[in-house]
């Protein structure tokens, strides 16, 4: 059998390090059912523009779908002595249908081929990505629901600012993943057109109908340009762009898990079964799943800047550069698709202590805030509130106490202005549960923003 699809017009072999440097059938064998399935839409459209007998069209599709049945239970192995996995199939096809099979790739180009292949593979993969964030975001909604008392310091700059709750605090990681999905649509209705009928770049002579081939696999119709159609990786480069962002949101996340992990923090324990230990410290539980996922971003941002330098420069139209699109975007769907799945179970199965959050809330004068507006309730300008409460802190500090601890009289001390309510108004409960405008941790606005997400997720 011919291993080559080209070799007509050569008079040697091609060098055995050639053939090795120049295959992709190592990665691209990926996409082999896409790769069939665009050979079917052809074959259909072919016969029904009289290009192919129907006769030729059925036997060619019965002997694709053997191939791609066979390939998928294993009893026929993807030879690694093809030059790419469209030379496969279609080898194994002319093996099978003789002269019928030989029909196939006519009116087509591996160009349009390879540029249908990864759409259809990418589309299938936005997909299986906007899946697994949906059960992310289940996951953190569960969790916010449980958890819309569970108060917690607030940080800027990493310092305590204001009390606020866990479910809030998960609350701003539902938007992030929710932003996520919207881009990830975004990209699937821009890319949804259909490259095949582009040839190798200039369209061909045989009455193709694209709009058919289009309309059965599944796309919003056929692209309108055919070089533009063979050399577009756009869509990848958007791709990978929104991988990255999925990648430093759940980066951000695995950072504050880590944090909240250490024994400094006690903020949640990981579960055994997501945590591993040393191999000398024997008291050592470590939270390696999270720092890879934050270790694992590095890559795909890599892949986004690896594509867009492959793609600088490249002139009209298709050029092996191209090649280069697929190991870097497989990997990088894979390594998102993987951390994803991974941080939904390690969030699932953690801990939450509560104690330890609130008790962190307590201290660290998280209710600075909410003691000066205590005063201004009172008639005191805020700057000057600012002032006195800011000399309160001090005093807590050097006397190692919490706002809440320190007595009215030493209250007093520093402004005739509080009175025994002051307790009550600097309370971790009133600090979080008087701020209800639209988005804040308070507990009536929290009830109203997870009814909306549990209605988005419904809806999506
Ligand atoms: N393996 C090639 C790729 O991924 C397929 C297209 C080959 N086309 C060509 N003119 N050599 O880009």
């Amino acid at each position: 059998m011919e291993l080559k699809l080209w070799g007509g017009r050569f008079t040697k072999q091609t060098d055995k390090l050639v053939h090795n440097f120049n295959a992709s059938i190592s990665f691209d064998q990926k996409f082999y059912k896409q790769d069939i399935d665009g050979s079917i839409a052809h074959v259909t459209m072919l016969a029904k523009q009289q290009i192919l007998t129907d006769e030729e069209r059925d036997t060619i599709i019965a002997a694709l779908k053997d191939i791609k049945n066979e390939i998928a239970e294993g009893a026929l192995v993807i030879s690694p002595a093809y030059e790419d996995i469209h030379s496969f199939v279609e080898a194994m096809l002319i093996e099978r249908t003789g002269e019928t099979g030989k029909k196939l790739h006519t009116g087509r180009s591996r160009n349009d081929q390879v540029a249908l292949d990864m759409k259809l593979y990418t589309r299938d993969e936005i997909k299986e990505c906007d899946a697994l964030l949906r059960d992310l975001l289940t996951v953190i909604l569960s969790i916010m629901e449980k958890n819309t008392s569970t108060f917690m310091p607030g940080f800027t700059h990493l310092q305590k600012a204001q009390p606020l709750t866990l479910a809030h605090h998960f609350g701003a990681y539902f938007e992030m993943f929710k932003r996520d999905r919207s881009r990830l649509a975004d990209i699937y209705k821009r890319m949804n057109t259909c490259p095949l009928g582009a040839g190798a770049l200039a369209g061909t002579t045989y009455p193709l109908d694209r709009a058919c081939t289009a309309e059965l696999l599944g796309f919003d119709g056929p692209t309108l340009n055919s070089m533009d159609s063979v050399s577009d990786r756009d869509y990848l480069i958007e791709l990978l762009g929104a991988l990255s962002t999925i990648m430093m949101h759940l980066s951000r996340f695995s950072e504050e898990i880590i944090v909240w992990n250490t024994n400094e923090y006690q903020f949640i324990e990981l579960d055994d079964a997501y945590s591993t230990g040393s191999s000398i410290m024997p008291q050592k539980k470590n939270p390696d799943i999270a720092e890879l996922v934050r270790g694992k971003t590095g890559r795909v941002y890599g892949a986004l800047m690896s594509l867009l330098t492959t793609m600088k420069g490249l002139p009209l139209a298709y050029n092996k550069d191209m090649q280069e699109d697929k190991e870097l975007t497989f990997d990088a769907i894979d390594t998102t698709k993987g951390c994803i799945k991974l941080f939904t179970g390690m969030i699932q199965t953690m801990k939450i202590n509560k104690p330890a959050m609130a008790k962190s809330a307590r201290n660290g004068f998280t209710n600075a805030t909410d003691a000066a507006d205590y005063l201004v309730k009172h008639g005191v300008p805020f700057r000057d509130a600012h002032g006195i409460i800011g000399q309160l802190v001090l005093y807590g500090i050097e006397n190692n106490k919490a706002l809440d601890d320190l007595t009215l009289e030493e209250y007093k001390m520093i402004s005739p202005v509080f009175e025994e309510d002051i307790y009550e108004a600097i309370s971790l409960e009133t600090c979080v549960n008087t701020r209800n405008t639209i988005g804040a941790p308070g507990v009536e606005a929290m009830k109203n923003v997870l009814a909306l997400e549990k209605e988005y997720l419904d809806r999506t």
